[in-house]
């Protein structure tokens, strides 16, 4: 029996990200956002223009993409009703938020050099894409709401989550994605079965050639 029901919010389960962003000052921000998706070497961003992370992204066109395990949970809590932004926002400061500016130190993460873009990588995260800003979007308008396109320019990977004997085949039994489902942290659960689709994206030694 399904029901017709009007939920506060729509979060059915995504991965978390802390979007890596370089400050006006030149200092590094750091901000936890979970509305994101991927295609192809491209990822699309789901974040509120009221953010610093918006503005800075705007300004410099460049982030890192570091991906936290779900044992990072903690870390990634210390940074709710945080921003970079100063003055807060009143939407914001209304709901709770307050000004950091030490983002990095607040979460206990550590900040290490990126490749190509200025913004620091996030080094406990095992996953954190270095990107380049193509287009950003109104989304759901009229609300403050931007879809931002980023290209992944760089992937570095914990060689822990690599499948064995593979250099750029990442193990899905090994890594563990910090999910938000509604507004509560979750690890994935086991594996249910192999896709049909995973042949076709199998690693070469692996699929019969
Ligand atoms: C787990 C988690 C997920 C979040 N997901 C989003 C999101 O998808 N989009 C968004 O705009 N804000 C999201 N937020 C809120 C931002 O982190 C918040 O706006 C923050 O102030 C942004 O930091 P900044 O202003 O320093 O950029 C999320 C917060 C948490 C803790």
């Amino acid at each position: 029996m399904h029901r017709v029901v009007t939920p506060k919010i729509l979060y059915f389960g995504t991965p978390v990200v802390l979007i890596s962003t370089l400050n006006e000052d030149g200092t590094a921000n750091l901000a936890p956002m979970s509305s994101a998706w991927w295609l192809n070497q491209s990822c699309m961003l789901g974040m509120s223009e009221k953010s610093q992370t918006v503005r800075n992204m705007a300004r410099e066109r460049q982030c890192v993409l570091n991906l936290p395990s779900a044992n990072l949970a903690d870390a990634v809590d210390r940074l709710a009703l945080l921003t970079g932004r100063n003055p807060v926002p009143d939407t914001k400061a209304q709901l709770g938020y307050r000004y950091e500016p030490d983002k990095f130190g607040t979460a206990g993460l550590s900040p290490e050099p990126s490749h190509f873009v200025k913004p620091p990588r996030a080094k406990e995260c095992p996953v954190q894409l270095e990107a380049l800003v193509e287009q950003i979007h109104a989304f759901g308008q009229p609300s403050s709401l931007t879809a931002i396109e980023v290209s992944i320019v760089r992937v570095h990977v914990d060689e822990r989550i690599l499948m064995d004997g593979e250099a750029n085949y990442i193990d899905p039994e090994k890594w563990n994605p910090l999910i938000m489902n509604f507004c509560e942290f979750f690890g994935l659960g086991g594996k249910l079965r192999p896709s049909t689709l995973a042949p076709v994206f199998a690693p070469p030694s692996r699929d019969g050639r």
